[in-house]
């Protein structure tokens, strides 16, 4: 048999060899605390399943969707309007994704031509880099490092590769650094797109995670933000309902009219009891984002306030369903450090290297476990011994 080129720059994920290193241990007779993938555990509030439900029980839901119904289509013009006091027209400038990875993984294959330049974050969440690649673009990767607070800075990326690019990818409240962007980054990011013709895709999937007082909103908010982009949005962490894959991508007339051409070649829409939970989800009670959030902020407040006590000094990351973290002291190789803590402590964390060069020196806490495993997992990494190098 014989496979395409483009799946030789895919090694096994970084996901699946910690799910290979995570099962020996568990075979060895060891307690694993995963706090890897980013896998909500937060299930959706009751009203949301109930829409689900009443949904999956008649059977003329059954038949392919196709494309979004007109009552979703209003819904999530009506949430963009309400949540983050922005106009979108509801026929043509929204298309539902099959989960925000699924669009990700799509669109540059609807802008980009082999060779073509995209311009994607370093350290990033893989897909972003990923689907462009599987178009045939070149990455070309801006850094994202402390000193900055995570910012991409437009001002160092080489004017001859801002004419060149076509696409650029972008995303805060960040995975993985857990970093969010003022309203000037954004204010410079449309500047920079429109001097540079580039196509603006800002993921948005943690608007509804800010903990301490602090929001965030959306991209589409800032003036020409439409001219030069799009948002994609996910039902995924807010509202739980990552197994039912709903995203959306919102912004520009055109870039939407390409994607949903591209996925009308692809697949046949969203399962129509699911974009019925998705019009509960965003139209109904919001009190469970509020509650989601007060979670998620809870566990970053117990991981971080345990390991410091512990002598692991980390700052409170201020949104995200994660904490980025330097690697302790006498550490400088963030995959020997994650192996290390998990033979010797059997806590499972993403090593900051497996998003990007710039992401060595530090490791990413999944906030996905209940409080007696964080507690179990501070406990553990103490004991270990790992901390006193
Ligand atoms: C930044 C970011 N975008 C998108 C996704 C994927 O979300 P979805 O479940 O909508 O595919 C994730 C999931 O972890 C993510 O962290």
């Amino acid at each position: 048999m014989k496979f395409s080129k483009r799946m030789d720059r895919f090694g096994e994920g970084i996901f699946a060899t910690l799910l290979t290193e995570k099962n020996h241990q568990q075979a060895a007779g060891k307690h694993v605390v995963d706090l890897s993938i980013g896998a909500p555990n937060i299930p959706p509030a009751p009203h949301i399943i109930e829409a689900l439900m009443s949904a999956a029980a008649d059977p003329k839901n059954y038949i392919y969707a196709i494309s979004d119904t007109s009552e979703l289509q209003k819904a999530v013009s009506l949430w963009y309007d309400r949540r983050y006091g922005v106009a979108i027209d509801p026929e043509t400038e929204i298309v539902s994704l099959l989960g925000s990875q699924e669009g990700l993984a799509h669109i540059a294959l609807s802008i980009v031509d082999e060779g073509d330049v995209v311009l994607v974050p370093d350290p990033c969440y893989p897909v972003f880099g990923d689907g462009p690649a599987l178009a045939g673009a070149e990455l070309y990767y801006m850094p994202m490092v402390p000193e900055k607070d995570y910012l991409i800075d437009f001002d160092i990326i080489p004017d001859k590769v801002a004419d060149a690019a076509k696409l650029m990818v972008v995303s805060y409240p960040n995975n993985p650094t857990a970093a969010i962007a003022p309203d000037w980054w954004y204010e410079k990011l449309i500047a920079f797109a429109k001097k540079h013709d580039i196509i603006v895709l800002h993921d948005n999937a943690y608007s509804e995670l800010v903990f301490d007082g602090l929001t965030c909103g959306s991209f589409l908010r800032f003036e020409g933000a439409k001219e030069v982009g799009v948002e994609f949005n996910s039902l995924s962490k807010t509202y739980g309902l990552a197994g039912a894959r709903c995203g959306f991508c919102i912004g520009n007339k055109d870039v939407v009219k390409h994607l949903k051409m591209l996925k009308s070649n692809m697949d046949y829409g969203m399962f129509l009891p699911v974009q019925k939970a998705a019009v509960a989800a965003i139209t109904g009670d919001q009190s469970c984002v509020a509650a989601t959030c007060a979670a998620y902020g809870h566990r970053r407040d117990m991981l971080v306030d345990g390991l410091n006590a512990i002598g692991w000094k980390i700052e409170k990351t201020k949104a995200t369903m994660f904490v980025w973290a330097a690697l302790p002291e006498g550490y400088t190789d963030s995959r020997a450090f994650a192996m290390e803590l998990l033979e010797k402590a059997g806590v499972l964390i993403t090593p900051g290297a497996a998003f990007g060069p710039s992401g060595e020196g530090h490791v990413r806490f999944a906030l996905v476990q209940d409080d007696d495993e964080m507690i179990r997992a501070i406990e553990s990494i103490d004991k270990s011994g790992i901390l006193k190098k």
